[in-house]
């Protein structure tokens, strides 16, 4: 449906936001299996990126399919429509200057293509969490792999249903032996650039701001 109010002429534009800010706005993308430790690794990230007084935002499929996007399950269809919704609200903190660290498995290529036609490939980090299904088995976090084995759930991704690893993500990370921190740092060097976050915030320069 078309917008007929031209309300977007007078609201403060993403660049006043990202001013405001001291850093630009971008979604960084976590894939991979289930406990594959996107989370983890997403919520090692938002302290990092605090610390440096980048604001930040995590979406999580656990949590967003309690809300939004409660009712939608793990059928095609279904999650092409998690994604979709996702992206649109990744593409809303975005204009607002805002870091989202978004952890869904998105298991498709398809999947992650249109996460990124909405959102703008400018705007897009793609972090493949590349740990192997049967490390991610052996953790079990949510007890679901068992489940999945014994035919409790459907559609399971790596079990009963397909994940594509990405082509060419801007990070692919095994967290396999690997600690939180060395991961996380790998991911700041990834990113970091991208985000344009100077030295120092220029509120701490010029704390009138
Ligand atoms: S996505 O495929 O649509 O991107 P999303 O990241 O939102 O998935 O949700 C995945 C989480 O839902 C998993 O971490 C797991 O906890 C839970 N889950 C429940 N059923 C499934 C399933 N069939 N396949 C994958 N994850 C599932």
């Amino acid at each position: 449906m078309e917008n007929i109010h031209p309300i977007f002429d007078r609201m403060e534009s993403r660049a006043e936001k990202e001013r405001l800010l001291g850093h630009r706005g971008a979604v960084v993308w976590f894939t991979g299996l289930s406990g594959s430790g996107k989370s983890t690794l997403a919520i090692a990230l938002e302290r990092e990126l605090s610390a440096r007084h980048v604001l930040c935002r995590i979406l999580d499929g656990d949590n967003v399919r309690c809300g939004i996007n409660a009712g939608l399950g793990f059928s095609e269809a279904d999650r092409r429509e998690n994604i979709r919704r996702v992206a649109e609200v990744c593409r809303l903190f975005v204009d607002t200057g805002i870091v989202v660290l978004a952890c869904f498995v998105s298991p498709t290529r398809e999947l992650r293509r249109l996460a990124a036609e909405i959102i703008g490939a400018a705007d897009f980090i793609e972090i493949y969490v590349a740990t192997p299904l049967a490390e991610c088995e052996r953790r079990d976090v949510k007890g679901l792999y068992a489940k999945a084995r014994r035919g409790e759930i459907r559609d399971f991704t790596g079990i009963s249903a397909p994940f594509e690893e990405p082509e060419s993500p801007n990070l692919r990370l095994d967290t396999t032996g690997r600690t939180v921190e060395a991961s996380v740092d790998r991911i700041l060097q990834a990113i970091l650039p991208r985000l344009s976050v100077p030295e120092k915030n220029d509120r701490e320069l010029n704390p009138k701001i």
